[in-house]
């Protein structure tokens, strides 16, 4: 209990779609291994004058419309990224400034990579429950500028990723369902970049698929036992879109029907801490997600981190 309402979501890409196809005119790769591999057909990258702070306002603007919240109901706006434009502001600031959120809010980013946007929903739901934000709405969002750090002339890591923003608008609702789980191996070795040393994302990828089958299920189970739930009480499970693979090893392990598992990798890539709130946007406008419905999001990614909520939308 002591959950959070979800009363709305955003979502933005931007302008520059890149196919496999694409890809292959410059690099040793194709379109066969790469959607084979990994399931992403194409991504989209930031082009001239888009940042990740533009692709977080335009998400927490629709975000904002879509729950019949003004900017003045914002009491707190916490971020997750990994990809910030800048070291400072943070983009939760670069998203007040853009947006016009009140004086009153408290505005943090979050870095927990992959598992950035659910790390972000308990960020929120703690401070709301704490009881002196300024107002009672959180805009929670995840959003990412990877193509930034991305060496283009390395096959093996470039044509996973992509760029793109994903924002909820909250509220703490005292009878709702909430469960969640994280958890934390410190690794700088197996996924890894941004730094003066290594200024491009690297990594095991055979070493990140492993640990995702690993803790992701067990992850998701410890967050049903917590709940008291079974999986058949849930509606969806909303993983963190990296590979179609990795989720198709999570459901054989939890002896699900993978269609339970959103997927949305093939347009997006991995947008890392907005792959989770841009999946949740796109089933809630489709009208495959509907209200009232139980899901459980899960995130995993570089730390190495992990992080599991069962919430009601
Ligand atoms: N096109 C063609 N060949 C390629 C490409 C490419 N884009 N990339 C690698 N290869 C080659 C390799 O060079 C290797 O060739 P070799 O056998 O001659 O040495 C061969 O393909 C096999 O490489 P592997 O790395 O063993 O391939 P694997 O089957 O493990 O697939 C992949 C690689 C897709 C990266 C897989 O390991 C994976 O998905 N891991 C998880 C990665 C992930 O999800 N990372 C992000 C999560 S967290 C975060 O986002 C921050």
């Amino acid at each position: 209990m002591n959950g959070l309402q979800l009363l709305g979501t955003g979502r933005s890409l931007p302008s520059r779609r890149v196919t496999n196809d694409d890809f292959a005119r410059t690099l040793d790769t194709s379109d066969e291994w790469i959607a084979g591999r990994t399931g992403i057909r194409q991504r989209y990258f930031c082009a001239q004058g888009e940042t990740a702070a533009s692709l977080a306002a335009s998400a927490a603007r629709q975000a904002l419309a879509d729950a019949g919240v003004a900017p003045a109901g914002i009491g707190l706006c916490v971020a997750a990224t990994f990809t910030a434009d800048r070291r400072t502001p943070s983009l939760a600031c670069e998203v007040h400034e853009a947006l016009g959120l009140p004086e009153t809010a408290l505005c943090l980013d979050v870095n927990a990579a992959c598992t950035g946007f659910v790390t972000a929903l308990e960020t929120a739901r703690c401070l709301l429950l704490g009881g002196q934000m300024a107002a009672p709405y959180a805009l929670v969002l995840g959003a990412e500028r990877i193509s930034g750090l991305l060496d283009f002339s390395d096959r093996s890591t470039c044509v996973l990723f992509g760029d793109g923003a994903g924002a909820a608008v909250v509220r703490l609702d005292p009878d709702a369902p909430w469960a969640a789980v994280f958890g934390t191996r410190g690794d700088g070795q197996v996924l890894h970049g941004g730094g003066p040393a290594d200024p491009y994302l690297a990594m095991d990828g055979r070493a990140v698929f492993r640990f995702a089958v690993e803790t992701v299920p067990a992850c998701i189970r410890a967050v049903l036992d917590k709940a008291g739930l079974t999986l058949d009480a849930v509606d969806w499970l909303v993983c963190h879109q990296a590979n179609s693979r990795i989720l198709h090893s999570i459901a054989k392990k939890l002896e699900q029907d993978p269609a339970r598992f959103y997927e949305n990798m093939q347009r997006y890539g991995n947008t890392s801490a907005a792959s989770i709130p841009i999946a949740l946007d796109e089933m809630r406008r489709d009208g495959r997600l509907r209200p009232g419905e139980t899901v459980i999001c899960a995130g995993f990614g570089a730390g190495l981190t992990w992080g599991g909520a069962l919430l009601r939308v």
